[in-house]
Parts: C-alpha cells; sequence; structure tokens
C-alpha cells in the first residue's frame, strides 16, 4: 500500500472529488482525517471508508473561517500529533456565470475566501505542524481554468492564486522535505453539476465537453483521485512546484 502509517488530511471531503481522494487515500492504507462544512456528507464518507476497513475521523469546518481552521489543526494535532499529507479540494465556483462588466464584489469575494484563503489557511497550519517532524505533502486544488477562462473571472483567479501561492510554498519548504504541487483538472463529472444545472442540460455540457477533449471523454473523481495520491506519495518525493493537469488533453 502506498499509504501506510501515513495521516493524511482531505478537505471538501464530502463532495465528488474529495470524497474519491479521501476513500483512494484509505484504500492505500492511510488514516484519513475528513474535514468539510458539509458534516453529515463527511461522515457518510467516513462511514464508508470504516465499512470497508479503512480508518479516520470526520471534522465540521467551514475552512474561510480563520478560527475553525486552526480549531481543525489543533484537533489534529491533539489526536495524532502529526499530519504527513494534506490534500486541500474544498471550493467551487460562486459565481460561474458573470460578464467582464457584471463581476459582483459579494461573489467574488466568496470565491477568494472558499478556494484561495481556505487553502492559504489550512497550509499555513499544515506547516506548523509539518516543519518540525521534517515531512509533508502538500497538494493544492488548482483547476485548468488557472490558464484563464472566457466566462470564469473571479473563480480562475482564485485559482490562479493557488498555482502561484503553491509554488511560493514549494519553494519555502523544501529545505524541510515538505513538497507542495497543485492539480488542474478540466471538467470533472460530479454530483454538484447535474444539482446545479439539472440532469438535462448537465447532460448536454458533459457530451458537448467531452468530444472537445482529445481523450474523448470527461474526468471522473478517481482520475484526480490517482493524480492526488501519486502526488502525495514517496514516489513522488522530487516533484514540488508543479502544477498537474487532469484534463483529457483539453488545452493542449
Ligand atoms: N468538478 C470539476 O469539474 C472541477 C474542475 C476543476 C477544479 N475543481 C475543484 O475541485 C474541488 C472540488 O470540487 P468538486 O467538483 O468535488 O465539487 P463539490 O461541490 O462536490 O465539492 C466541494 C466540497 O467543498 C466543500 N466546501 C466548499 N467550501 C467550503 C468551506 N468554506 N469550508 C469547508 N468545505 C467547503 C463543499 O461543502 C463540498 O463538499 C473544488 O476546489 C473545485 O473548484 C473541480
Amino acid at each position: 500500500m502506498r499509504l501506510n502509517q501515513k495521516i493524511a488530511l482531505v478537505t471538501g471531503s464530502a463532495g465528488g472529488i474529495g470524497s474519491a481522494t479521501a476513500r483512494r487515500f484509505a484504500r492505500e492504507g492511510a488514516t484519513v482525517i475528513l474535514a468539510d462544512r458539509d458534516f453529515d456528507g463527511c461522515r457518510r464518507v467516513l462511514d464508508g471508508i470504516v465499512a470497508e476497513g479503512g480508518a479516520g475521523t470526520a471534522h465540521a469546518a467551514d475552512l474561510t473561517d480563520e478560527t475553525q481552521v486552526v480549531a481543525l489543526f489543533s484537533a489534529i494535532r491533539e489526536k495524532y500529533g502529526r499530519l504527513d499529507i494534506l490534500v486541500n479540494v474544498a471550493g467551487g465556483d460562486a459565481e460561474p456565470s458573470a460578464t467582464v462588466e457584471g463581476i459582483d464584489v459579494e461573489l467574488m469575494s466568496r470565491n477568494f475566501d472558499m478556494n484561495l484563503k481556505s487553502c492559504i489557511l489550512c497550509c499555513r497550519e499544515a506547516t506548523k505542524i509539518m516543519k518540525p517532524q521534517a515531512y509533508g505533502r502538500i497538494v493544492n486544488m488548482s483547476s485548468l481554468v488557472y490558464r484563464g477562462s472566457p466566462g470564469q473571472f473571479s473563480y480562475a483567479a482564485s485559482k490562479g492564486g493557488i498555482f502561484s501561492f503553491t509554488r511560493s510554498i514549494a519553494m519555502a519548504l523544501g529545505a524541510s522535505s515538505i513538497t507542495a504541487n497543485a492539480l488542474a483538472p478540466a471538467i470533472i463529472g460530479v454530483e454538484a453539476f447535474p444539482r446545479a444545472l439539472g440532469e438535462e442540460r448537465w447532460k448536454a455540457m458533459a457530451e458537448a465537453t467531452a468530444a472537445r477533449y482529445p481523450l474523448g471523454r470527461i474526468g471522473t473523481p478517481e482520475d484526480v483521485a490517482s493524480a492526488a495520491l501519486f502526488l502525495a506519495s514517496d514516489e513522488a518525493s522530487f516533484i514540488t512546484g508543479q502544477v498537474l493537469e487532469i484534463s483529457g488533453g483539453a488545452r493542449l
């Protein structure tokens, strides 16, 4: 097993990509710490992991709130005494259909907080545990729109921010044997899409998108979980400051 004996925190683990990542890590031997503002969702995912023979804990936390982030990491320190892996998955797009002229300050701030601030705060707190133990793997969730998007503005900016923040901490933390990398998925089929768009619109969008990708399909949460697993494992010990596009070849 590739993550035997590792303690791994996966944020956003009630959602599509986070839950797939937590399940995959548990199957690879990690003890998984699940954190999400959706505690019931988190609990359900943990129950499934435990039913498969895995181990971990579930935590409720709004990761845009500094006090709640600090409390989460204090709980981790108290229960486990260390943290080997942090995968920052929590996020989303609060402003998915804006025009440039129509950018809304409230939604823009929500995007920056939900994606960038939460990631920065979790990395800060994780570093306080990882630096003294001289070991850590940090995997942050960017998005293929870090390259820019004609339809997502504050979201793309927040994901671009995650890319540059990840490179910055990779430079600062390498001497402590902590790696930091980012994932940049294209469209991944998660339940949040049909929930937001309705089944029919989502199906049409997924088919049209798949036809544009060289590999002829959209991604699955498991595709992203596999990439997170690689970057979190010791096989990736000489890789840091990188962004890995999980995109079926989109935007080559
Ligand atoms: N699905 C895609 O096509 C896609 C593509 C590129 C990047 N991403 C990124 O992947 C990540 C996961 O997205 P997903 O597709 O699994 O969506 P999702 O909605 O299923 O999961 C997101 C999870 O993050 C949690 N979350 C959001 N804000 C939070 C907060 N403040 N505190 C705690 N938890 C919070 C939500 O409760 C949810 O469980 C996001 O960062 C998203 O931007 C998704």
